[in-house]
């Protein structure tokens, strides 16, 4: 038979635990947004999809590499949204072979090949084997049915799987309907004759059978011991009943190991008289009361905690700083300071440690960062993320008296640690929230507080644990959502952006070495050109730090792996061109967001969580009535900024050579399109007067010119702040032209070398000076 064409792209929906089979009607349920998009895409043209499992169910956003190679196209019957994804019924058509992949930009596409229909042969040698399969797998199938069900089996056999008449379909509906595994499932789907179809489903069935029957039987061997242990229980009761009658007590084998562990743990003084108490408290309680539970894990969170033990720290600097550039390249400023401190730590062990705060763009290392100064001093490393959390409890505890009580996720951290000094990462600090449920920021403060923290209370524990040997670091996206007094006690390390360069670096020493060991590759296998790493970053990342890229590299080896797996060659090293086959289309196909402005745009740049952005403003002529008009979701500072522009361009046209006719005589609209930039702040201020100039002359703003300043109403150019992470932005999307505020000068000394030497910045005090650089030349 000839080889069917490569059919067109088709949208998948990829399984995490199912398998979907021709001619079965099947009920999905799809919470994935990229599931969702193609839903919607499949239900625009013709309906039709391909569902396929997932090699690993782990997988969050599966491309051809993470799926089995044979799937089902199935056809959309009905699909129901709600609020968490949606319900769809597929009817399986054809089994098929995914062929090539295709990335859409919101969902998974492939071309496929379709395959056979298997079909029960009649008239061949084999036609009696696989007659006599087929009864052996439709008595399995109703033996297992009825093992799980004794009253209904039968019945739902018989309406499952009997009312069906073609025998293939109906062991593909045994198939579904038996609880196998992907792997099990999958197997029937790619049976590709009667007979290995028949095969296979008998030996999975057989098994099947016997484990649900084992299965059976353990639960029944358990139910037995558990009455047995109820009635040791009630023994024992009685037992100590008794002897508290004649005034024997005894110790229960639990209390007495709960006690051991105790005595163990070298509680101090004052603490050992309350577990004291607490433990004879145990001794009277009866072992199934609710309590007894409770003052159970409450001891044995007290035996676990450290009070004593602790790691020796290693102070030697030179070691340190071998750990430290170990671990990650540049960083130099907070490198220094970490040597500082433990430079500190080591003539003055009672000093104070200080609390240090990383605040930078996602994915610049400072979790890692934390983990890698543990490494170095030789302490153990904890991190707990303070993201989204609003109540106190979580931090503190809730007192014992509550059900299901627990410590908070301090005590629980140093629990874990199991030492007293452990490093402690407070991650995302500037995420916390407040609200009824109490005021977390002001919890942490005393958490952080070294004259406070020796007796840390915590609700649950209820006893002053000493926090003043762990050594706290905090990571915040900003400052900004940080409350002040909190800010005021801790020491602020920024880690900002990386230059192309300093990310090529990171790849070359950390990122490639580190992705190579993980698909195991060896370095002649995965030989990466510097035009192909520079590729890399530019055109697949657009970050301020390097996580992205690392996902990148990831990628790029894991296909590399399959490509040796699969072709056993592969010596060539890996350039541009590789780059692409590989990892699909470029991400960003062009250095600049936009080419060629037209009169009234021009791009300023802002700062946000995730480093800084380039964010175009777009003025046009309207009306007279309508004066200002502003669209795009601006804050209310940046509405504020566009009205000042304008009346200053009014207020200074003659000497800006504007026809003030014109500003009379037209209303204006800006607008600030649409991104992930939260749009408030003064720093756009400059940006919207260029534009509006632009709008007003019919002169364009060159496309790789770009620019940030505030602007007050008589013209002159404030500072503002995020230059270097703005700059490295604009660097980043292509800009080489950029004017700052001149009292941001100093922040320049900030940028890396060689981004500096590759923009052109001009220094500008006035708005005058700022046109006159932007439409000078
Ligand atoms: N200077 C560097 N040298 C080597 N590796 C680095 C460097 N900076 C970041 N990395 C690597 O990048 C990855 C992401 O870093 P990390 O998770 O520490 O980011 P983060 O700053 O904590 O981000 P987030 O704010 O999202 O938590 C890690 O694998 C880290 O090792
Ligand atoms: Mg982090």
């Amino acid at each position: 038979m000839s080889e069917p064409a490569d059919q067109p792209i088709c949208p998948v929906l990829p399984l995490k635990d199912t398998v979907v089979y021709p001619e079965i009607v099947h009920h999905l349920a799809v919470g994935r947004t990229r599931s969702l998009a193609a839903l919607t895409a499949a239900a625009e043209k013709g309906r039709e999809l391909i569902a396929v499992a997932q090699l690993d169910p782990a997988v969050e956003d599966p491309g051809l590499e993470d799926l089995h190679p044979i799937g089902t196209l199935a056809r959309i019957n009905r699909i129901e949204k709600h609020e968490h994804g949606a319900q769809v019924i597929v009817q399986g058509l054809r089994r098929v072979a995914l062929s090539r992949d295709q990335r859409e930009a919101d969902y998974l596409g492939v071309s496929y090949r379709e395959l056979d229909t298997v079909a029960v042969a009649d008239a061949s040698d084999k036609a009696s084997t696989v007659d006599a399969l087929l009864r052996e797998n439709q008595r399995l199938a109703q033996q297992i049915a009825n093992v799980l069900d004794s009253e209904n089996g039968d019945q739902i056999y018989q309406q499952f799987v009997g009312s069906i008449a073609d025998p293939i379909t109906q062991m593909y509906r045994i198939a579904s309907l038996a609880n196998l595994t992907v792997e099990q499932q999958q197997m029937v789907l790619a049976a590709a004759d009667s007979l290995s179809l028949m095969q296979a489903l008998h030996n999975i069935l057989t098994h099947e059978l016997q484990v649900i029957e084992l299965r059976r039987q353990i639960a029944e061997q358990a139910r037995d011991d558990l009455d047995q242990q109820q009635r040791e229980h009630v023994l024992r009761q009685q037992k100590r009943a008794i002897e508290h009658a004649l005034g024997e007590e005894g110790e229960d084998e639990d209390i007495a190991e709960l006690k051991a562990q105790l005595d163990q743990a070298e509680l101090p003084e004052s603490i050992r008289k309350e577990v004291d108490r607490e433990l004879s408290r145990l001794g009277r309680m009866s072992a199934n009361a609710s309590d007894y539970q409770v003052a159970r894990a409450y001891l044995e969170l007290i035996a676990e905690l450290p009070w004593h033990q602790s790691t020796e720290d290693q102070l030697e600097l030179a070691h340190a700083r071998q750990v430290l550039d170990e671990d990650h390249y540049g960083l130099e400023d907070v490198k220094e300071r970490i040597l500082e401190f433990l430079a500190v730590m080591k003539l003055n062990p009672q000093a104070k440690a200080p609390i240090l705060c990383f605040v930078g763009p996602p994915g610049v290392g400072k979790t890692s960062l934390g983990k890698s100064i543990a490494r170095a001093m030789g302490r153990k490393f904890e991190r707990l993320s303070l993201g989204g959390l609003h109540d106190e409890a979580e931090l503190r505890g809730h007192r014992r008296t509550y059900i299901g009580a627990m410590p908070g996720r301090i005590i629980q951290g140093v629990r874990r640690a199991g030492v007293i000094n452990p490093i402690l990462m407070l991650d995302e600090i500037d995420k916390l929230g407040r609200d009824f449920r109490g005021d977390p920021a002001a919890a942490l403060m005393e958490i952080l507080d070294p004259a406070q923290n020796q007796e840390f209370r915590d609700n649950y524990l209820n006893l002053p644990y000493d926090l003043s040997h762990v050594l706290f670091i905090t990571t915040a996206n900003t400052l900004e959502g940080i409350p002040r007094p909190l800010l005021d006690r801790m020491e602020v390390l920024e880690l900002s952006g990386y230059s192309d360069m300093e990310k090529q670096a990171i790849a070359r020493q950390y990122l490639i070495p580190r992705q190579r060991t993980e698909a195991g590759l060896d370095e002649s296998q995965l030989n990466i050109s510097a035009q192909a790493l520079q590729q890399m970053v530019r055109r697949y990342t657009r970050e301020a730090g390097v996580r992205e890229l690392e996902r990148v590299i990831g990628r790029l080896a894991r296909k590399r792996a399959r490509q040796v797996v699969e072709e056993q060659m592969l010596e060539e090293q890996i350039d541009p061109e590789l780059v692409t086959t590989l990892l699909g289309p470029e991400k960003y196909p062009s250095d600049k967001a936009r080419d060629n402005l037209t009169p009234g745009v021009a791009a300023g740049l802002a700062w946000t969580e995730a480093g800084g952005d380039v964010l175009y403003v777009e003025a046009s002529l309207t009306q007279k009535d309508d004066k200002v008009t502003l669209t795009g979701h601006l804050g209310q500072v940046m509405q504020e900024s566009a009205r000042a522009a304008r009346s200053y361009l009014w207020s200074a046209a003659e000497e800006l050579d504007l026809s003030r006719d014109t500003i009379e005589s037209t209303g204006v609209h800006i607008h600030v399109p649409a991104g992930a930039v939260p749009k408030d702040g003064p720093s756009a201020g400059v940006t919207m007067a260029t534009a509006l100039y632009s709008a007003y002359t019919g002169k364009a703003v060159p496309d790789d010119l770009a620019m940030t300043g505030e602007l007050t109403l008589s013209g002159l150019v404030l500072p503002v702040g995020g230059i270097k992470e703005k700059l490295l932005a604009a660097h980043r999307a292509g800009m080489r032209r950029i004017i700052v505020p001149r009292d941001n000068e100093s922040d320049l000394s900030k940028l890396p070398q060689t981004v500096r030497d590759e923009l052109n910045i001009t220094l500008a005090s006035t708005l005058k000076e700022v046109l006159t650089g932007v439409f000078s030349n």
